[in-house]
């Protein structure tokens, strides 16, 4: 079914994703990875449609998780719990508690204060908590500073040191099992250099670990493979694997990959429909039925997505591309040349399938859009479009118990 027809029958916006680009980009990853024992646990956050979750599990993927809500979705949509790990700076002790009935994998432990809560709620449960300790290797990932993480100044992971003490401690405590080791320095990288050194100092980490007799058996490269939005040149599976694999030459180790973006990035449109078009001066704007709740990533990251139409290239001159949200950071695209356009014209944003949905809301009081996968030519409707019922529901229900309570003071106090 072409966009036309599909922007026809869900209506606009509307997310598109092509499955078969999904098992094509894992079958890549994982091929590059051949030579080793490797599991590909997909970054989740970046698409959580259980849908497409799915789809990866049937694909053989396991699930990189940052809430509890994430690992619950891995779950449901049918990842096997020992493909499940759970990463994030700030779990609560309930769901650590969840983490650990559920028995995932392991737990990435990002502080020595979140290794002593797990501690604790293991004892408390009687159980021995499979962890992981997220390392940080002080390693510029030159990406965005938003989606860099493998630097001092960021939250994430400990630094090598502390990683050292916290697994010595985690050897001797009876209620923690230390079983791997994690790094992840950020989001839409493009050159290999950085994923080298930081491979190299935690393989080194590694080495002085299993000397001390912690018994590892995974090391987890994280994610953060970039994907071609506009000109970047990317970093191929099998260059970025090498790249791994070289550091752990002599380490009988699993690798973990945590692809998120790489997985699902491409696969992914977001279709909308011209509303207007207007000129403030001399400024050209086409007002779109899409905005920045359902794409935040130009808004948030200055990200570029190209911009598809259907109308011929004559009379074409530059505009932004804007939604119906009121800020002037609601803009999908900046000064992007289209020719005139007129209302219901469609628009294809591109590789909007990785943090596009995931990061939607309701701002403005828009219901989030509705999305749909192709698979073998056939599409389904994996999410309804929100509606104004869904979004006023729990509200309107609690309304009701306020006005009623105001009543009945009311005549108490008459
Ligand atoms: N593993 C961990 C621990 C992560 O924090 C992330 C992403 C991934 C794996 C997957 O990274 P990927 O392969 O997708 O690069 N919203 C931003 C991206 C944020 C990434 C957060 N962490 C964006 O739209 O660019």
């Amino acid at each position: 079914m072409d966009y036309n027809t599909l922007a026809y029958t869900y209506q606009t916006p509307l997310y598109v994703y092509d499955l078969d680009k999904i098992s094509t980009q894992f079958e890549s990853i994982k091929e590059a990875f051949k030579a080793r024992k490797s599991l590909i646990c997909y970054a989740i956050k970046a698409n959580s449609n259980l849908s497409v979750i799915h789809h990866l599990a049937l694909l053989g993927s396991g699930a990189d998780c940052v809430s509890i809500g994430e690992v619950k979705r891995a779950l449901m949509a049918g990842i096997p719990k020992y493909k499940v790990i759970f990463s994030g700076v700030g779990k609560s002790d309930d769901a650590i508690r969840e983490a650990l009935k559920e028995d995932i994998l392991f737990l990435n432990i990002e502080s020595e204060a979140e290794l002593s809560r797990v501690e604790c709620i293991a004892k408390e449960m009687s159980k021995v908590a499979r962890i992981s300790i997220r390392v940080n290797p002080n390693i510029d990932a030159k990406t965005h500073p938003y989606i860099s993480t493998g630097l001092h100044e960021n939250k994430f992971g400990v630094d090598i040191d502390q990683a050292k003490a916290m697994y010595i401690f985690a050897k001797n405590s009876p209620f923690i099992e230390p079983i791997g080791i994690h790094f992840h320095i950020g989001s839409q990288i493009t050159e290999l250099e950085p994923i080298k050194q930081a491979a190299q100092k935690i393989a080194q980490l590694a080495h002085s670990l299993l000397a001390l007799k912690i018994d590892l058996k995974f090391f987890d490269v994280g994610g953060g493979v970039g994907i071609r939005y506009t000109d970047e040149q990317t970093i191929t599976p099998y260059d970025y694997a090498q790249a791994v694999l070289e550091s752990l030459r002599g380490l009988d180790l699993t690798i973990i990959c945590e692809p998120g973006r790489f997985l699902v990035g491409e696969s992914g449109v977001l279709l909308t429909k011209v509303l207007y078009e207007k000129y403030n001066g001399q400024k050209r704007f086409v007002i779109i039925d899409a905005a920045m709740n359902d794409l935040m990533r130009p808004t948030l990251y200055h990200a570029t997505h190209q911009v598809r139409h259907y109308k011929s290239e004559q009379n074409t001159s530059l505009c932004d591309v804007v939604g119906p949200i009121c800020e002037s950071s609601d803009f999908l695209a900046k000064q992007v040349a289209l020719p005139p356009m007129e209302s219901g014209d469609l628009l294809v944003f591109e590789n909007a399938g990785a943090y596009g949905y995931s990061m939607s809301s309701q701002y403005n009081t828009r219901p989030r859009a509705a999305e749909v996968a192709i698979h073998n030519g056939e599409v389904r409707l994996i999410k309804h479009r929100e509606t104004f019922e869904d979004m006023v529901q729990d509200e309107k229900t609690l309304l009701q118990t306020f006005i009623d309570s105001d009543k009945s003071n009311e005549t108490n106090n008459g």
